[in-house]
């Protein structure tokens, strides 16, 4: 493993605790800040917290791993800033740039600024990330792994893409939960009694995620695969993809979550 001291996160709420379950398992050493719940003690955790003076004095850790609400940022954040000699700060709060953490960690902190999502909970998560100045190949290379505990990790090199990114794969799990709820409204609309419209659109939707993770060919073969010429998918298909539907809409969604996430970044 890349680190020397252990992993410190601040933050073990709902994504916090999912990273955390992955990094014990992997068998990291980890320190956790919750003020919360007592997170329970796991061997590989070496301390559990739930103010940061409570933690062991000289720790040291790797990376500090920031995921508390952006709301709590301003107040929390800055605490943290004494570790900056030997950590790498991984910030998943949305929104929060990696000047303005600079601004409350002081100009020596490396800091990579991460956007997950809600799968990783299942560990099926897609985290897009960016690497501010001075941060190292090896920093880079233990958020890499922090994060692909939790699902697959890419990394951009410009951090306005992070705005875009929020809005496809942040928010992403949003769209097709929404998509399952149409499509069991819809059954219901064609006379399919409640409890089967939302298992049959419940398993439609988890199964056809499985599938497109599962198999090599892109989504628009395995569309095709479904869809016979003149058939009844090509009908549904005919509407979903007309000029001002599904395409143009997913645009119009897209940007304008792009522009709110501009919005509310700072
Ligand atoms: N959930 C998502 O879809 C998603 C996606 C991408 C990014 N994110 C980002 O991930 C971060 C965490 O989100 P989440 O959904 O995991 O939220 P969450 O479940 O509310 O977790 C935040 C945790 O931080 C704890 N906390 C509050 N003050 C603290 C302090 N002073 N020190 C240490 N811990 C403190 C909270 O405890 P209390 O409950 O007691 O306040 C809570 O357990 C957010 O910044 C969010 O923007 C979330």
């Amino acid at each position: 493993m890349a680190e020397a001291g252990p992993v410190l996160l601040v933050g073990c709420g709902k994504m916090g605790g999912a990273m955390l379950a992955g990094w014990l398992e992997a068998g990291r050493k980890v320190a956790v800040v919750e003020p919360k719940a007592p997170v329970p003690r796991t061997p590989g955790l070496v301390a559990a917290v739930a103010v940061p003076e409570d933690l062991p004095g000289g720790l040291a850790p790797s990376a500090v791993v920031l995921a508390v609400k952006p709301q709590e940022a301003a107040n929390v954040v800055p605490i943290y800033a004494r570790f900056a000699r030997s950590a790498v700060y991984l910030s998943i709060m949305a929104g929060k740039t990696v000047a303005g953490l600079a601004g409350m960690l002081g100009a020596e902190a490396r800091i990579v600024r991460a956007m997950p999502n809600t799968p990783a909970s299942v560990r099926k998560g897609v985290t897009a990330c960016f690497a501010g100045e001075g941060v190292t190949a090896a920093q880079r290379t233990l958020c890499d792994e922090l994060l692909g505990t939790v699902g697959k990790v890419a990394w951009v090199d410009r951090e306005s893409l992070i705005d875009p990114v929020t809005a496809v794969s942040g928010g992403g799990p949003a769209y097709v939960f929404l998509l399952a709820e149409v499509l069991e409204e819809a059954a219901v609309s064609e006379g399919i009694p409640r409890d089967l419209a939302r298992l049959l659109a419940r398993e439609t939707v988890s199964g056809s995620g499985a599938l497109l993770a599962a198999s090599t060919d892109d989504a628009a073969q395995l569309r095709k695969n479904v869809t016979s010429p003149g058939g009844t998918t090509a009908e549904a298909l005919a509407v979903l993809m007309a000029e001002d539907a599904w395409p143009a809409l997913m645009k119009r969604a897209i940007a304008a979550a792009t522009r709110r996430s501009r919005e509310l970044a700072g």
